[in-house]
């Protein structure tokens, strides 16, 4: 039976921060359409299961979801999105035929007719990658988080051997100036304290007229009412001269970099076409460590890929060990359909990829924990985000990224004089610092 009248949405995103970007412009489409956000806990009429394809894990957990909404009394009107409707397309319906829509990454903005054409009970599926026109037919920002998201740039033409996303969000490209001035300046207005600029390869923005990055969050540094400026993920061959001086000039972007390495040894760099080595990676950290000496650092790692050795493994600690790391995120390797990679031979097995992901994740936790417990006595501000689980209880953010409890009456959206008192793993603990009396 066919949902002839959805009224109630609920979109459910996994998967990367562009994934939360795409997953708030559906919601505020639909809303646009007259349809509201089903209330926390209720039953939508429309479930949009926005997915992730980047590593089969995440890829799969799309039909486990669509087989616990068919089981509901009343099955919803399921549309799946994102990168899995965009690498396997029609074949979702196939396998899982209670889904109605399926939608791609560049094609969201058809979701209110892709509806209706669902609810007629005509099949209706969107993966056509226009270039950009999805952005010039969505309804204006209304979002109100003091922390936004602002999708700059998509795509991919870097074709590291291992990754879908070339194939899933298609070729690099880049938002004009003016669109992107614009849309931060909507989301100042409707609340935002903090924009991160989104992309794939977000330090690879460039416009027609030669200018990168850099310019652009020096035109956002220029907007009234913005406190924060982040960005990401950057690739290192991106990381430019200009880029890396507004971490020294540019007092709004917040000391926090995420640059990826993905393996320490150089053989293995090349097997994965990343076209930088160990050396030229920690070069470039260098330079923007002299440019801002307190910078957060932050990266990605993926152990077994194929081929890589004992040796090989041990190279991906020394850098780690190098580096000293704020943040990261490690990964098993996982052969995704189409990739280069996924076709080499010497695939690794999987308990020695657990027994590597073990010790590497063990040497990042101790860094984190340490780049925190440094923090400790500490002045700083913090952005306060969301409350806390006690009451009087918020969450804010240090500049560093990392996230702390605190008491206060000051209001979320406001940005707050913290002293760090105690440091976990994942979080701090903080309490308002009283400004002396001048
Ligand atoms: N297997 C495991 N991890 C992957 N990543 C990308 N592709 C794969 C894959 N096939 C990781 C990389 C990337 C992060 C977003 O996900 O580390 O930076
Ligand atoms: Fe997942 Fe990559 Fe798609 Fe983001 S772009 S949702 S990480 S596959």
């Amino acid at each position: 039976m066919t949902i002839s009248d959805p009224r109630t949405f609920q979109v459910k995103s996994f998967g990367c921060q562009m994934n939360v970007y795409d997953g708030e412009r559906m919601a505020e489409t639909l809303e646009a359409e007259g349809m509201t956000a089903a209330a926390e806990g209720a039953e939508a009429d429309l479930v949009v299961l926005n997915t992730c394809h980047i590593r089969e894990k995440a890829a799969e957990k799309v039909y486990s979801d669509i087989g616990r909404l068919m089981k509901r009394g009343h099955a919803p009107m399921i549309a799946v999105a994102g990168c899995v409707a965009q690498a396997e397309g029609a074949e979702i319906s196939r396998r899982a035929p209670g889904v109605g829509i399926v939608v791609g990454p560049q094609a969201y903005h058809n979701l209110p007719e892709l509806v209706r054409k669902a609810a007629r009970g005509e099949a209706a599926l969107d993966t056509g990658m226009p270039l950009l026109s999805k952005f010039g037919a969505l309804p204006a920002r209304r979002r109100q988080a003091p922390s936004a998201f602002l999708t700059v740039q998509e795509g991919c033409d870097k074709f590291c051997t291992y990754c879908v996303v070339p194939y899933t969000r298609g070729a690099e490209i880049s938002r004009p100036f003016a669109a992107i001035l614009d849309e931060a300046e909507a989301l100042i207005d409707a609340g935002a304290k903090e924009i991160t600029l989104l992309g794939q390869n977000v330090n690879a923005w460039r416009d027609g007229e030669g200018r990168g990055l850099d310019a652009l969050i020096r035109a956002l540094d220029a907007l009234p009412g913005l406190a924060r400026i982040r960005y990401t993920t950057s690739h290192p061959n991106d990381m430019t001269d200009g880029l890396i001086r507004a971490h020294a000039d540019v007092e709004k972007l917040m000391p926090y970099l995420h640059l990826p390495v993905q393996s320490g040894s150089d053989r293995v760099l090349r097997a994965m076409n990343r076209s930088h080595s160990g050396d030229s990676y920690l070069r470039i950290l260098d330079r923007v460590r002299a440019a801002r000496p307190d910078i957060a650092i932050s990266g990605d790692f993926i152990v077994g890929f194929p081929g890589e050795t004992d040796a090989e493994f041990e190279e991906t600690l020394k850098i780690v060990e190098t580096v000293n790391y704020a943040q990261a995120f490690s990964f098993k390797y996982s052969p995704r359909p189409g990739t280069p990679a996924a076709e080499m031979e010497d695939q690794i097995p999987a308990d020695v990829m657990d027994e590597r992901l073990q010790r590497l994740q063990a040497l990042l936790n101790i860094q984190q924990l340490a780049f925190n417990q440094a923090k400790v006595g500490l002045r700083t501000e913090l952005l306060l985000e969301r409350p806390g689980r006690k009451p009087g209880q918020k969450i804010g953010k240090t500049p560093w990224l990392q996230s702390v409890h605190l008491e206060t009456v000051v209001a979320i959206g406001d940005i707050v004089e913290v002293e760090l008192l105690s440091a976990g793993p994942n979080s701090l603990a903080g309490t308002e610092s009283l400004t002396e009396a001048a």
